[in-house]
């Protein structure tokens, strides 16, 4: 049996004030939550106050990405040993916006979720198609692509400690989530995948799904086999709605 897992992903938004509301709304509220484990992703530099806040609390947190490298002269990274000092249990990779705007390869990626792993966090491994590759009905082989850059570089072992997130670029804050359906098929393609590898990791591993999921269409998505949670955006910055996604877990 695998655990649902919600995690927020902030991305470029929040203030002390406005972060100080959403975690103390979320925390009022997260007795109600019985089955998903729940963490936040917000940005670096929110992560003191947001482990402050959250300590003697079961909502755990996460960064939104990692560099490659552990120290030295890299301007402007935060490292993976940092991230941990500040009690991050997870860390974003592969975000498609990380990919598409900053230009991040499959193999860049694989080795910032290397680098998640040697810090002995737990990398949310990204993966997902453009509009156009979906219309072109190249899905599986983006995503398998995606994958095995990773399993290349780690092997697939390493997945036992790691969270994959499928979600489809077209889906990120349209409001055009995919259908349960849509989303099923692919994460029972990625866990079949890995199970030709090794199936004990392909049964245990937690797929979220991502992309416009919102509190009045988590449950129908989490019901699927295949999907195991949801790494949500907009949503995640309103308690009422993000509490919602967390209690259909
Ligand atoms: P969204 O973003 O929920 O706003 O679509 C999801 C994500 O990018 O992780």
């Amino acid at each position: 049996m695998r655990q649902t897992l919600v995690a927020g992903n902030w991305k470029l938004n929040g203030s002390l004030a406005s972060i100080d509301g959403l975690l103390k709304a979320v925390l009022a509220g997260i007795g109600e939550v019985d089955n998903a484990e729940v963490a936040v992703c917000p940005p670096y530099v929110y992560l003191p106050t947001v482990q402050t806040m959250l300590k003697n609390s079961p909502v755990v947190w996460g960064a939104q990405d990692v560099c490659d490298e552990d120290s030295g002269a890299y301007t402007g990274e935060v490292s993976a040993p940092m991230l941990n000092e500040f009690g991050c249990k997870y860390v974003i990779v592969g975000h498609s916006e990380r990919r598409s705007i900053y230009g991040e390869s499959d193999e860049f990626t694989a080795r910032k979720f290397a680098a998640t792993r040697r810090a002995g966090m737990k990398p949310i491994l990204c993966v997902g198609e453009s509009l156009e590759e979906r219309e072109k009905a190249v899905t599986e082989q983006v995503v398998a692509r995606q994958l095995d850059a990773v399993i290349a570089l780690e092997g697939v072992a390493a997945l036992t400690d790691c969270v994959i997130a499928y979600e489809p670029v077209w889906a990120i804050g349209t409001g055009m989530t995919a259908s349960p359906q849509q989303a099923q098929d692919v994460h029972a393609f990625i866990r079949q995948r890995i199970a030709a590898q090794d199936a004990s990791v392909a049964d245990k591993l937690q797929i979220l799904y991502g992309g416009s999921v919102k509190g009045n269409n988590a449950a129908e998505l989490f019901a699927k086999p295949d999907i195991d949670g949801g790494l949500i955006g907009g949503a995640s910055l309103q308690a009422e709605d993000f509490l919602a996604i967390c209690k259909a877990g």
